[in-house]
């Protein structure tokens, strides 16, 4: 049985269930218009990670909320157990809700407030099917994510990671003329893959360094915000990555853009061009992009997400052409309390019996 935390004592998974009157086998409920049902009082919220501390103090006061205070990702039994009795989910990118798991989750759970913009860890069918609504984050990441592609694009090409393990090894020798050369980023063609919120603030700030901004989107943007941007459209995506010399990845990851940049597409790319990747390491099929990194086809790489997070693609490790950040985009203060404050409006606003502003689809 998980041990859940709350505010002030560790009490057992069952004894905490059944708090908001009825039984273990018939909990008082409400209709919704919407043929849902929610529990009256508190509702029941499990969060499967630890958040913000100011976070998790407002879900203590507004709701019954089940705490993970070991922060130990979950496994898909453990969520299954802590969420008995429970009305709602929190999780987050390091949870895998996939149909199994949906097959098992409680009929009182109704809503899945993810932590998170990206929602490719849910298996959002599943929970459709359930009747299961699902919110997400956007919006308050964007700037952060932004900037964490911008680090990415300034510090490959440039070579800061691997300078700066150069001097604590204790063996720089000084300044030289031939020394530690990078590449230049301004004047350069940057692609953009996806150019919804994140990419076009990439595409923002990318302008004061002086590059010319590419995109490849589903769709093509409006006129006025490619011209704010000076922004070219390519329909074709592989047109476009043979032209580029930098590329950057701010599609969400879907069955669509699962491996979009696998061996065949990476081969279109330039020898001189770096890959930045803030999405989802799904993306880029990471065993060929070491490869060809290993094989100086590409010049380099700048990655915050990974394929089979925590593991990563040994070969990338061996190799100094790459920067490698730990899921870092949306890693401020000030992005993750935001990202908190999301999940707590879209469940108050759920069991208030009002749309969630962030649903992720319609039921
Ligand atoms: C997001 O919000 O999708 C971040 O990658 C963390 O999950």
């Amino acid at each position: 049985m998980v041990t859940l935390y709350t505010a002030s004592a560790v009490i057992s998974m069952r004894q905490h269930v059944w708090t908001m009157g009825g039984s273990p086998d018939r909990p008082r409920v409400i209709n919704r218009e919407d043929g849902q049902h929610m529990a009256k009082g508190k509702p029941v919220v499990v969060v499967t990670r630890r958040l913000p501390r100011d976070i998790e103090t407002r879900m203590m006061e507004l709701f019954e909320a089940r705490l993970n205070a070991s922060d130990a990702a979950m496994s898909a039994k453990q969520i299954v157990d802590a969420c008995e009795g429970a009305q709602v989910l929190v999780p987050t990118v390091t949870d895998r809700l996939n149909a199994g798991l949906f097959d098992e989750l409680p009929f009182s759970l109704k809503l899945i407030a993810n932590f998170g913009v990206g929602v490719n860890h849910i298996d959002l069918e599943a929970a459709a099917a359930r009747k299961i609504v699902v919110t997400n984050t956007p919006g308050v990441l964007t700037d952060d994510t932004a900037d964490m592609a911008a680090c990415l694009l300034l510090a490959a090409p440039r070579r800061l990671v691997e300078g700066e393990r150069l001097i604590r090894s204790g063996n720089w020798n000084g300044w030289a003329p031939t020394f530690m050369i990078g590449h230049r980023i301004s004047a350069k063609r940057l692609g953009i893959i996806g150019m919804g919120r994140i990419g076009q603030a990439l595409a923002r700030r990318v302008q004061g360094f002086g590059m010319t901004v590419h995109y490849h989107n589903r769709r093509r943007l409006h006129e006025d915000i490619e011209r704010e941007l000076e922004a070219t459209y390519w329909d074709d995506l592989d047109q476009m990555l043979a032209h580029m010399d930098f590329i950057s990845i701010n599609c969400p990851h879907t069955k669509e853009t699962h491996h979009l940049l696998n061996a065949d597409r990476l081969a279109l790319l330039k020898p001189h061009a770096f890959v930045v990747n803030t999405a989802r390491g799904e993306i880029i099929d990471e065993a060929a992009l070491a490869q060809m990194l290993a094989e100086g086809k590409i010049a380099g790489a700048g990655l915050d997400v990974y394929e089979r997070e925590p593991a990563i693609e040994p070969a990338l490790l061996e190799l100094d052409n790459v920067v490698l950040a730990p899921h870092l985009g949306s890693a401020t203060r000030e992005g993750r309390i935001a990202m908190g404050e999301k999940v707590i409006v879209n469940i108050k606003s759920f069991v208030d019996d009002h749309r969630p502003p962030d649903r992720v689809y319609q039921i």
